[in-house]
């Protein structure tokens, strides 16, 4: 096809595909079988195979397969992973339409935080708890990303992290299921847009199924043995949200989950996700977790490997090369039925027909429309919005921020002061270039006014030499107000980046100490994918704000909260320890029989006798340059039935200077339960905006659906009984309390 018919045709397809929304087209079923019905066994096989694109691997790459174009023509490939832009995609695509029944290609890719505008990293945005700007985040990654020719992103990342030992802490919503479970439905209704066939939606895919981030001991890819309570409980949750969301695909995680690897896991992949849950889309394995079965010792070689998986209801396998090596020896060997091969390639055929493919293999190939769409400016405000909305005030001491437009002079220190490109974060995509990043340096600079900026490097992230200590201190020494901008890479996170030691690297502690014995009024920005520990800096520094790693936008956005113009309003998703052997930390424990009556109580009590129980920054903590006063509150009535509900009002004012949000949060504790219940979980949230002196009043509703919990049996139960009532501006700063009783 010549490119301006190519223009003409993707028009038409623009229109047609205005008017699609969620619902499946009809006639699909009908098409996908019969095209079964055409396909040869080994074309199917083909389909359930997938391997990485030419230019980048995320993974081992395994045996060398020859040119991957000859397989695709031959009818041997049904996706290709780490692929971007119009004219890479479209290469692989026409391989495609050179085999016999011309099934085209899905184009997958880890857009996980942005494609072009890159976003910040999803642990950042989760501290917004704002659901409407992360769906528009993942609106505007999936619309950059079809515009550039990908059909499928693996994301969103829907794992509970409790241990931020775990590297990959950075790419969840943290620690909470009913957060968690929030911002999987936004992320998976941004990237679904109106719902596959229109050309801005990419299909979504829940990972890591499941339980991937209770790895033990945080260390990547490690196993999971947790009860299958907690697992409902706890790590389900967001799946499920993700599953009523509507999304496309599951993949499966690289950890065995009480003995068995999740790609062989008939219980999670059949029982749970296709047969309970009823999920009608594919699941694809994670980078070759099929093959690695044979190193957890369940499998001797890939073809047992191939068949546990496939039986197991894994659809597509990405990059073991078991499917393709060996599905057809099983099927000679009755050891797989035609029958369940069929399925799976249903599962992925329905997807390629939703995707509007087989009416147009290179609908998302617009050159055209790739270079309109990437970068647009709106993207980029909104991703400067989502970047302040997600910048944490751990501190505040003596008002030190914001800082005032009057001051003479601030010293920017430290290693992450000029830094360009690594504001992107760990899962950013080499699109777009590095002048799209806004440094702090440049930031501070475009809003400094009459201020002077200053600057030292101090140290390097991992250093440990002192050379460049003096040059900070006399710096420091000539400013008005110090800024320091310390932390961890942006690669010290991310997918086998755990680590042991969760401090700030270095002698970065050791540079903040020689700058606070300065006497200047110090800031300490935090730039991490983690919570990390740092407790003298936590005791010592006035002012500490988690700026996380925010992107194309982080300069601006931090700018913006220093100076005044954003102020802060994110709460931690996620607990902070106080040092690494309180892991795991989180703030929805049980009580246990002896819980120590204050933090440093260990007569007796469950407790450590050389360290407090508490965290360092407790979940859903997060300071404002104003202040929030909770009052007056009112329940409707004092116990409710099962069919009932209860409704509870409060009054919030903001009592001080500056406009600003807070976000009120719900706890419940089911006092007496068996099995028992935590502490505390959160229940319900509202984000709210307060000019200085309003007042509002939040209202939330209690319903079965808030008591309810998993006993021993699985199932999801509530017990008559009383329960706690927590509103709070931080899971440890509770400020309004009520009891109420669920009736018999
Ligand atoms: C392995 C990662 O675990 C997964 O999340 C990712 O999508 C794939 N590699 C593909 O890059």
């Amino acid at each position: 096809m010549n490119k301006a018919k190519c223009i003409l045709l993707s028009c038409f397809f623009i229109s047609v595909s205005a008017v699609v929304v969620n619902a499946q087209p009809a006639g699909i079923p009908q098409r996908v079988e019969a095209l079964l019905k055409k396909m040869t066994l080994a074309e199917k096989i083909g389909q359930l195979n997938q391997y990485n694109g030419d230019w980048a691997a995320t993974g081992p790459v395994t045996t060398d397969v020859g040119n991957k174009l000859d397989a695709i023509k031959r009818g041997e490939v049904g996706s290709i992973l780490n692929i971007t832009g119009v004219q890479h995609t479209r290469v692989f695509q026409e391989a495609a339409m050179k085999s016999r029944l011309k099934i085209p290609l899905l184009f997958g890719q880890d857009v996980i935080h942005g494609y072009s505008v890159t976003f910040p990293i999803p642990l950042a945005e989760a501290a917004s708890w704002d659901m409407d700007a992360i769906e528009k985040s993942a609106r505007i990654a999936a619309t950059e990303a079809a515009a550039g020719g990908v059909h499928w992103t693996f994301a969103p990342m829907v794992d509970i992290a409790r241990d931020p030992r775990w590297g990959r802490v950075m790419e969840g919503a943290g620690e909470d299921p009913y957060l968690g479970s929030l911002i999987a439905t936004a992320r998976v209704k941004g990237f679904q847009g109106k719902g596959l066939g229109n050309l801005d939606a990419v299909m979504a895919c829940a990972k890591h199924f499941t339980a991937y981030g209770a790895a033990i001991g945080g260390r990547d890819y490690n196993s999971v043995d947790m009860s299958l309570r907690t697992l409902w409980e706890v790590y389900l949750p967001p799946f499920k949200a993700a599953l009523d969301a509507g999304v496309a695909t599951f993949m499966n995680s690289f950890n065995d989950l009480n003995g068995t690897p999740a790609s062989a896991s008939h219980y999670l992949q059949r029982e749970i996700l296709k047969d309970k849950w009823g999920f009608k889309g594919f699941v694809v394995s994670d980078w070759g977790s099929i093959g690695e079965m044979i190193n957890h010792g369940y499998v001797k070689d890939n073809y047992e490997a191939a068949e546990a998986a496939i039986n197991a209801g894994n659809d597509m396998d990405m990059e073991s090369r078991s499917y393709i090596n060996n599905l057809a020896k099983l099927v000679a060997d009755k050891k797989v039925s035609v029958r369940t091969i069929d399925e799976a390639v249903r599962r992925i055929l329905t997807k390629k027909f939703e995707l509007g493919l087989f009416d147009d293999p290179y609908r998302f190939s617009s050159e055209e429309r790739e270079k309109r769409v990437l970068n647009k400016p709106e993207f980029i405000a909104a991703a400067r919005d989502v970047a302040r909305k997600s910048i944490v005030l751990l501190k505040n001491d003596k008002r030190v921020l914001p800082l005032s437009k009057n001051t003479g002079s601030i010293a920017l220190i430290g290693p992450m002061v000029k830094l360009k490109k690594e504001n992107k974060g760990f899962w950013s995509l080499d699109v777009g270039d590095e002048s799209q990043v806004v440094s702090l340096y440049e930031g501070m600079q475009q809003q400094a006014g009459i201020t002077k900026l200053l600057y030292a490097q101090g140290c390097d992230i991992t250093d440990t030499s002192k050379i460049g200590f003096a040059d900070a201190v006399k710096t420091a020494m000539q400013a008005d107000v110090v800024v320091m901008a310390m932390g961890e890479r942006f690669d010290m996170t991310g997918e086998a980046k755990s680590r042991s030691d969760i401090h700030l690297p270095g002698i970065q502690e050791e540079l903040i100490k020689a700058v606070i014995a300065t006497g200047k009024p110090v800031v300490v920005l935090l730039y991490a994918g983690r919570p990390m520990v740092f407790d003298w800096t936590a005791d010592h520094a006035p002012a500490i704000v988690y700026t996380w790693w925010l992107g194309n936008q982080a300069g601006n956005a931090i700018a913006d909260v220093l100076y005044g113009n954003y102020n802060p309003s994110a709460k931690l998703p996620v607990t902070f320890p106080r040092t690494e052997g309180q892991i795991p930390i989180y703030y929805n424990h049980y009580n246990t029989g002896r819980p120590p009556h204050a933090d440093n109580d260990v007569n007796y009590t469950s407790s450590y006798i050389d360290l407090l129980n508490s965290p360092k920054f407790a979940f859903g903590h997060g300071l404002s340059y104003t202040t929030f006063k909770y009052d007056n509150i009112k329940l409707s009535k004092k116990s409710m039935l099962k069919t009932g509900s209860i409704t509870v009002s409060f009054d919030i004012e903001n009592t001080g200077k500056y406009a600003g949000g807070e976000v009120a949060q719900l706890y419940l504790r089911d006092l007496v339960s068996q099995p028992v219940r935590p502490v505390k979980e959160l229940k319900d949230f509202k984000k709210l905006m307060l000019q200085p002196g309003e007042k509002k009043t939040v209202t939330f509703i209690i319903n079965k659906d808030k008591l309810a919990f998993y006993n021993d049996k699985l199932e999801r139960i509530t017990q008559p009984g009383d329960f706690m009532l927590m509103i709070g501006s931080a899971s440890d700063d509770i400020r309004l309390q009520d009891k109420f009783t669920l009736l018999d």
